[in-house]
Formats: structure tokens, C-alpha cells, sequence
């Protein structure tokens, strides 16, 4: 495995196996890897012949100084994990490297970046585009690899890579959980025992909600419930819980307005932000 801090000896190494026709899969991280990224760049390898996961927590998208500054950080053992899984190349630049001078580029993603996760972190997707883009103009992938668990940030690159015209194909692969049923997030490793309980209830309630609308309740009724069984149990502070149409992430008011529906949640639990999503098709 291959590691690289420098853009330029990236660049050159890449354009030599770019050269030799061979295909480049991408795995954008922020490192503190678990299960949920090896899954990244397992399913980068079987279709790429080359597998770069580059690592860097990004100032930018993070419009809370706190969250960045407790952002876990384990470098050692992301290396690791990618070694023992294969990946082929490993970017991990400092914000230097990345940012030798500020990113002034303001993205025009219409109403997609200001609902939902950018509403309550406004400027985060516009930091997620900034740095994407110059991955990607490093990088120059064939393919790019994300997690569904990010589901408005999967949406938000493949409107950059309308945007920018690049070539890159984006694949979203299905969110990993463990065995409690907890979304894998870099985060989880921040709960507490105690927190950490109180966590599971999320995609319990996720799945508590399709089977609602499998037993034929509308939309108001289930966001009712899931709240209520929300705040019953307190420990939680809801930023949204809402029904979308899954193509166009707008807001429904009844299932009949769209053909493809998605539940979307996010909430702290003690200091933590997790966030959640479930197809309700
Ligand atoms: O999903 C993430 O980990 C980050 O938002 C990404 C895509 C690596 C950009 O920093």
C-alpha cells in the first residue's frame, strides 16, 4: 500500500497508471475508518483496478468549531484497516496541502443544500463540495464511492458533478450497521455505554416507521408518532425527523405526492450528532 501526503507525487503517480489504462476507484474519507468505509473500498476494488482512500477531516464542513476540534482522529489504526482490506493508495495531505490558500468557491446548489442537514449546519455542504472537488480534481477518478447513511451528501455530489462536468461515475453503496442496528458513523466511537443505548432506538424507530406506512398510515401520522415516541423517551434533542421524496429530498405532506419515499432523522444524543435515514418503499 502506497501512501501519499504530497498532491504533486499523487498526481504523478496516478497519470503513469492512468496512462497503462488502468481504472481509478476513489474512497473519500475523513479517516477514524470502521466497517462502513472497508465496505467503500471493498466494492471500489471489485470493479477498479486501482483503489486510492484519501484521509483528511475537513475544516471547512464543519460550521461548529467544537464538533471538529472532537472529530476522532485514529491514523495509526485507519492505516491498518486499509492495508489489511487492500486499498492500493492512501492520501492523507495536511489541511496545508489541501488549502494553501482559503476556498473562496460558494456552490449554487439551489434549494438542496439549504433543507434538512444544511439547514441545520449551514455551510456544511458548500465545505463537503470545496473539498470533493479537489479531491477529485486530484484524483480524477472513474468512480467515487459513498455511504447511503449520507443520503442529502450523495445528492449534493452528484449535483457538483453536474455542476463541474466531471466524468466521475458516483456509486452509493448501502449503509453498514452494527449489530444493534446503529448506522456505522466515526461518530459512534464518541458515545458513552449509556449514550450508546439510547442510540439504538433510531433505526428502531426508522424501521418502526415503515412498517407504519406498510400498514397503510399517511405521513402526518407516522412523523406524529416517531416524535412522540421521540420525546417520550427524552435523552434526545430532535433537530428533524421528516418524509421526503427520495428523488428531489423535498418535504411530503402524503405518500401520493411522490412515487419513491424516504424517512430521514437527526438528533443528538448527549453531544453527539447522528444522523439516519430508511427507504419507505
Ligand atoms: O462523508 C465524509 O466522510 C466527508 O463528508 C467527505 C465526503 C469525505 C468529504 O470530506
Amino acid at each position: 500500500m502506497l501512501i501519499f501526503t504530497k498532491i504533486d507525487e499523487l498526481q504523478y503517480f496516478l497519470v503513469q497508471k492512468k496512462a497503462e489504462k488502468k481504472s481509478i476507484g476513489f474512497v473519500p474519507t475523513m479517516g477514524a475508518l470502521h466497517a462502513g468505509h472497508i465496505s467503500l473500498i471493498n466494492s471500489s476494488k471489485k470493479s477498479c483496478d486501482l483503489t486510492v482512500c484519501s484521509i483528511f477531516v475537513n475544516p471547512t464542513q464543519f460550521n461548529d468549531k467544537k464538533d471538529l476540534e472532537r472529530y476522532p482522529k485514529t491514523p495509526e489504526r485507519d492505516l491498518e484497516m486499509l492495508k489489511k482490506a487492500a486499498c492500493d493508495i492512501v492520501f492523507m495531505p495536511s489541511a496545508q496541502e489541501m488549502y494553501p490558500e482559503k476556498d473562496e468557491r460558494v456552490f449554487d446548489f439551489g434549494y438542496l443544500d439549504k433543507i434538512l442537514e444544511g439547514d441545520h449546519r449551514p455551510g456544511h455542504f458548500n465545505g463537503v463540495a470545496q473539498i470533493v472537488s479537489r479531491l477529485f480534481d486530484i484524483v480524477k477518478p472513474d468512480k467515487a464511492f459513498f455511504g447511503s447513511k449520507d443520503y442529502q451528501q450523495v445528492m449534493i455530489i452528484k449535483a457538483l458533478v453536474e455542476l463541474l462536468h466531471y466524468t466521475t461515475e458516483i456509486v452509493t453503496c448501502p449503509t453498514l450497521r452494527d449489530p444493534d442496528g446503529l448506522a456505522m458513523s466515526s461518530r459512534n466511537t464518541l458515545l458513552n455505554a449509556k449514550e450508546r443505548e439510547v442510540a439504538k432506538i433510531i433505526p428502531k424507530l426508522m424501521q418502526e416507521a415503515k412498517s407504519l406506512k406498510d400498514k397503510g398510515k399517511d405521513v402526518t401520522e407516522i412523523k406524529e408518532h416517531i416524535v412522540s415516541e421521540l420525546n417520550m423517551r427524552g435523552n434526545y434533542e430532535l433537530d428533524y425527523f421528516t418524509i421526503c421524496d427520495a428523488r428531489t429530498l423535498k418535504e411530503l405532506k402524503s405518500f401520493s405526492e411522490a412515487k419513491e419515499h424516504i424517512a430521514l432523522i437527526a438528533c443528538y444524543v448527549g453531544k453527539i450528532r447522528l444522523i439516519d435515514n430508511i427507504s419507505l418503499n
